[in-house]
């Protein structure tokens, strides 16, 4: 079975303190993960070294960056390179969030450079997708999606894309508390798959863990994760919660 993921994005949010003690209760609360599933806290970068040191004896929990630069090092202040977040043990880079599209101006050829030095590095990149509301009301977003992939990722040799997770978010969906239904959910995430397919193959495409993003929380997780090609969620909101994020491990295929 596809390897099935809980990930939270803390985003901009929670002093060191704050942040240590939400893992520290959402550790503490009954919690299980098969061997087939994993959470995943992509937390700000000053707090990656906290949250490494605590979770890495825990069996199936990861630490995650929420961003690094396409280049090795240099003279580039105020950026994170891959050496660094390898150097703390870091397996995976959550890239091309949409709040990054937006705010940062990150595009698709961008994020395809930052992919390649991830994959250069062994980092496994959480690469977000996903059309905003114009695009979904026109009803192109397959047509949207399907380029980000294309410009990102289908450099990609069959092995590296394999190492790769991708978040579907909608951004209309993405903290304004209105989730896609479950059916707007899997019928991406099968486009995607099949996309992925045309590219790569059947087996390929069937190994890639494909998560659901925008307004995940408890009361929704289990109707989401539940379709055929969810394979978890990426959470902003619920997953600052620790009874929340803990039912929306729990809630994992
Ligand atoms: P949300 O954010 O769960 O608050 O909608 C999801 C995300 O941006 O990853």
């Amino acid at each position: 079975m596809r390897k099935q993921i809980a990930a939270a994005n803390w985003k901009m949010n929670l002093t060191l303190q704050q942040g240590e003690q939400l893992l520290d209760d959402i550790l503490s609360k009954p919690h299980s993960l098969k061997d087939n599933q994993e959470a995943i806290f992509a937390i700000p970068a000053p707090y990656l070294s906290m949250a490494q040191s605590k979770l890495r004896n825990k069996e199936h929990v990861f630490v995650a960056a929420q961003n690094c630069y396409s280049k090795k090092s240099g003279a580039y202040t105020g950026e994170i390179s891959v050496d660094m977040l390898s150097s703390l043990g870091v397996q995976y880079v959550v890239l091309g969030h949409s709040e990054r599209r937006e705010y940062f101006n990150e595009s698709n050829s961008f994020l395809a450079d930052k992919v390649n030095i991830c994959l250069e590095n062994n980092i496994s990149p959480i690469f977000c997708c996903g059309e905003p509301l114009d695009i979904r009301e026109a009803n192109t977003q397959n047509e949207y999606v399907g380029k980000q992939l294309k410009e990102s990722l289908y450099h990609l040799t069959e092995a590296q894309i394999r190492k790769i997770v991708i978040a579907y978010e909608p951004i209309w969906a993405i903290g304004t508390g209105k989730t896609a239904t479950s059916e707007q959910a899997q019928e991406m995430h099968a486009f995607i798959r099949k996309n992925i397919e045309l590219v790569y193959g059947a087996s390929t495409a069937n190994s890639i863990s494909i998560l659901y993003g925008g307004s995940v929380k408890a009361a929704n997780a289990v109707e989401i994760f539940s379709q055929t090609d969810v394979d978890g969620g990426l959470v902003g909101g619920a997953s600052l919660i620790a009874d929340e994020f803990v039912a929306i491990i729990n809630a994992l295929k």
